[in-house]
């Protein structure tokens, strides 16, 4: 029971990387199980923040190993350019992090593919972030997809045109205009450079490190509410954002899982298209997206802001098997005379506290509001030194989800983290 997950019960941009970089030191390896670029996830120390969307958030810590798994779509352009501005030299990255033989490629005509179907979608478009995720993971299913191995193959250049014109022939069939050589460049350069890393089969390295007492945390991407089964279909990613991911996407038995770490905001954002129960489209909502400065990490979307969903966090919970919840930006809350909490939903005037099949169907939440708290709370590093009122207000959230909150993030610094 040696790898424990922790992965994003919301719409994603729960915290997950500041979480995991803070966990670390508690921790030999940190291993990323799905997604690909699309995720940005942020980590703060010593006052500079830095955004990673393939790398795990381990890297910083010299002496911990990554692991990007066979679950992950993996585009090399972005690689390069995420290796090159870390911080830390190539020669010590290299030692620090390994690649599974197994990801996917995104491949630039996958990027263009991307935007050529949402710009053909119009008005029902996912507000994809236009990473080229799904058509990869497409290409993956269809078991039409390159993989990261391939690019040591002597006759790699031969496959990449292969599906590069297959890629192209769908293209034809879209009034979208492109300029392929723009992204190929940096693409290829990519490749050189993941070549200079250690390119495994991965699973045989989790396992041996598990056996071998070393402890794994899997950072999920994305959040549950995202994921291709159970989120909000169509407007989801293309891979499974949940803890069984995390099983397929490293190569791992569920026996070996021990604890399941769900992370949440205590309110709720979500950039992109689809339901938003709680969504506040109001002077609220845009207080909650100033304070909480809520703008994507990939893409800079403005993210739509909107009270703590009950249902929904009780449906992520029971489908991850969550054992430990951690509470991100209680901090945000601050200064608000009263706070809601969504616990049931109403349609057509009945209460419903299931998640919903048809998700075109209007939601009306059942709210309980509860006294605010006005303190500025992120100096506060032990739990009984926070008002009073958030402690009713996360006792409340543990009562309506019967699982304990252990953590509570009151800033983006890694320190800025209270342990229960
Ligand atoms: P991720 O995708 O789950 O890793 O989350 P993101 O990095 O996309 O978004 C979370 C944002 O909130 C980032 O800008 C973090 O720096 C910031 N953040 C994380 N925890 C806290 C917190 O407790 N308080 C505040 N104010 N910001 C936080
Ligand atoms: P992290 O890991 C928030 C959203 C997009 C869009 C939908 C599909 O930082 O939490 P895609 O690019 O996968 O085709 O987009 O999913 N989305 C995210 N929203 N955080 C993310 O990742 C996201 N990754 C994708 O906005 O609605
Ligand atoms: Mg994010």
């Amino acid at each position: 029971m040696n790898i424990d997950i922790l992965l994003g019960l919301q719409w994603g941009d729960e915290g997950k990387g500041k979480v995991v970089d803070a966990l670390s030191p508690s921790y030999d390896v940190v291993a990323r199980f799905q997604g690909g670029p699309n995720a940005g996830h942020s980590l703060e120390f010593n006052n500079v923040k830095h955004v990673l969307h393939l790398i795990p958030s381990g890297i910083f810590h010299p002496e911990k190993l990554n692991i990007i798994g066979n679950g992950v779509v993996l585009d090399p352009a972005v690689f390069k350019n995420e290796i090159e501005h870390l911080g830390p030299s190539l020669e010590e990255l290299v030692k620090r992090l390994v690649v599974s033989t197994r990801a996917n490629l995104i491949l630039p005509t996958h990027r263009i593919l991307d935007a050529a179907y949402e710009n053909h979608k119009g008005n029902l478009k996912i507000g994809s972030t236009l990473k080229g995720i799904g058509p990869a993971y497409t290409d993956k299913a269809s078991r039409n997809g390159l993989r990261v191995g391939d690019i040591l193959q002597k006759n790699f250049m031969e496959l990449y045109e292969e599906h590069k014109a297959a890629h192209l022939s769908i293209l034809k069939n879209y009034n979208y205009e492109f300029n392929i050589k723009e992204f190929e460049a940096g693409w290829f350069e990519g490749i050189e450079l993941l070549k200079k890393f250690r390119i495994e089969n991965t699973e045989y390295l989790v396992n041996k490190l598990a056996s071998g007492g070393k402890k794994i945390i899997a950072e999920g991407a994305q959040g549950t509410m995202l994921d291709l089964d159970f989120g909000s279909y169509p407007f989801v990613t293309s891979s499974n954002t949940i803890s069984a991911g995390a099983c397929t996407g490293l190569g791992i038995s569920p026996r070996l899982v021990g604890e399941v770490f769900g992370i949440f905001k205590a309110y709720c954002t979500r950039v992109g298209s689809g339901p938003f129960p709680t969504e506040l489209s109001n002077e609220t909502g845009q207080m909650l997206r100033k304070t909480g400065c809520e703008y994507g990490a990939t893409t800079g979307r403005p993210r739509r802001c909107g009270w703590l969903d009950i249902p929904s966090l009780r449906y992520a919970i029971m489908i991850n098997g969550v054992t430990k919840l951690f509470m991100m930006k209680a901090d945000v809350l601050s200064g608000f005379k009263t706070v809601k909490i969504c616990t049931s939903y109403k349609i057509e005037g009945r209460r419903q506290n299931e998640i919903l099949f048809d998700n075109k169907a209007t939601i009306e939440p059942e709210y309980t509001e509860m006294e605010g708290w006005s303190e500025v709370i992120s100096g506060i590093r032990e739990y009984r030194s926070l008002p009073a009122t958030l402690r009713r207000y996360i006792e409340f959230i543990e009562n309506q989800t019967g699982v304990p909150v252990k953590l509570v993030s009151v800033g983006p610094d890694r320190n800025a983290t209270i342990f229960r």
